[in-house]
């Protein structure tokens, strides 16, 4: 077999850029569903214009073979998350490649990882990185994965394993079937809570806006000490999510409060597949994947009102919501395969393991 002549481009233009930013439409082709990248705001962040670069340095790596683009990578180093956790982390994001691939890849890897190695960080983890990316899926090929979460081919794993990663973390996500029972014991839930004095309202009833500012403290505080995460502002926040006011994000996201002072948060969507999702005409997606899907995608409570039922009653009343916008499934995504109490919040909620996913890391 002829040797494929391989090249490894360090880029920095916008042409590169919105190449980086569309090799996705590649490996995803054959797909019957999948959710496309946010083509504009990729290239807005590998140019350095996203607000989040303000606390990155980040790389992006082409990888040609026979001048045709077959993987990309982006090395970060997050000085927000290093300092908060004392680390010397670096990060590859944006991992994607076409298969059979494999020297390709790993002269990508490999150049990415000096990248790193020249910056002084001492390990390299892939998958799960906060606002940037999300771990590699170990289930599920194929199919339209939950919003936000990888449904990458059962290939990747084989190229991190090749360059040296290990498994680092698993993390789960959830699905609980709206059914009449379960909506019964979402009131009882939030009936204990209420007794108990805990007064739970979704974002519009709170306020949108300051229910953002509420959710930014609350996640900073409760998920301090939260693998995989660092702090986030409220400067950064407020534009991320004030566009969702009008949408029916305000009904399903919940702030709790005892004696008038918020204890937890909730973020919530509804299922944003016929917007988001590319799916192939003719093609119906299982009501489950996408169709009548919400999602809670992120939920906290302060310490010290832990362990009385908050998250469950907060949970409860999103997942109420979501049923008077008639969707059928709600989704519990993303927890780490030990995290036992978010584990056993989406468990009491009647939710069901549906996905499986890992993040890679490897010493440097
Ligand atoms: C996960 C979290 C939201 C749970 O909040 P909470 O208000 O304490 O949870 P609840 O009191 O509603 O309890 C819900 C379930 O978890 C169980 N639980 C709560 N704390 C627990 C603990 N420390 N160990 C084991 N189970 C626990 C409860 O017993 C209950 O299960 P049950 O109904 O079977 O009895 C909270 O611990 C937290 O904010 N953690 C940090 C952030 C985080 O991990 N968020 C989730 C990311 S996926």
């Amino acid at each position: 077999m002829a040797l494929r002549r391989i090249r490894i481009e360090q880029t920095g233009t916008r042409e590169a850029f919105y190449q980086f930013a569309r090799l996705p439409f590649q490996v995803y082709a054959g797909r019957d569903a999948w959710w496309p990248p946010d083509v504009h705001n990729e290239i807005e962040l590998l140019a350095g214009r996203a607000r989040i670069t303000a606390h990155l340095d980040l790389c992006p790596f082409l990888a040609w073979s026979d001048d045709r683009l077959v993987a990309r990578v982006s090395a970060v180093v997050n000085y927000r998350y290093n300092d908060h956790w004392n680390e010397k982390l670096g990060q590859l994001i944006h991992f994607e490649a076409l298969p059979d691939e494999t020297d390709a890849v790993a002269a990508m890897f490999d150049e990415a990882l000096i990248w790193l190695t020249r910056r002084g960080m001492k390990a390299a983890r892939s998958g799960f990185a906060a606002f940037l990316d999300y771990p590699y899926a170990i289930d599920n090929y194929g199919a339209l994965p939950s919003f936000l979460l990888r449904g990458n081919p059962d290939y990747y794993h084989l190229y991190l394993k090749n360059a040296g990663f290990m498994t680092e973390k698993g993390q789960v996500d959830y699905t609980a079937p709206l059914t009449p029972d379960l909506l019964e014991r979402y009131r009882r839930m939030i009936e204990a809570a209420r007794a108990a004095g805990v007064a739970i309202r979704s974002w519009r009833d709170y306020g949108f806006l300051a229910a953002i500012d509420v959710w930014t403290d609350v996640t900073n505080a409760a998920f301090a000490r939260h693998w995989g995460w660092n702090p986030i502002s409220h400067d950064e926040v407020r534009p991320m999510l004030t566009p969702l006011q009008a949408t029916p994000v305000a009904d399903l996201s919940m702030i709790a409060e005892i004696d008038r002072a918020p204890v937890g948060a909730v973020f919530s969507t509804p299922d944003l597949s016929g917007m988001l999702a590319m799916v192939r005409p003719g093609v119906k997606l299982a009501p489950e994947r996408g169709g009548a899907r919400g999602a809670l995608i992120n939920i906290g409570v302060l310490e010290a009102a832990r362990a009385r039922g908050v998250a469950r009653a907060m949970a409860a009343q999103s997942y109420l919501a979501m049923a008077r916008n008639h969707l059928r499934f709600a989704g519990y995504t993303l927890v780490l395969d030990d995290n036992w109490p978010s584990r056993r919040t989406a468990e009491s909620l009647g939710a069901r393991v549906t996905g499986n996913f890992v993040t890679y890391r490897r010493d440097l």
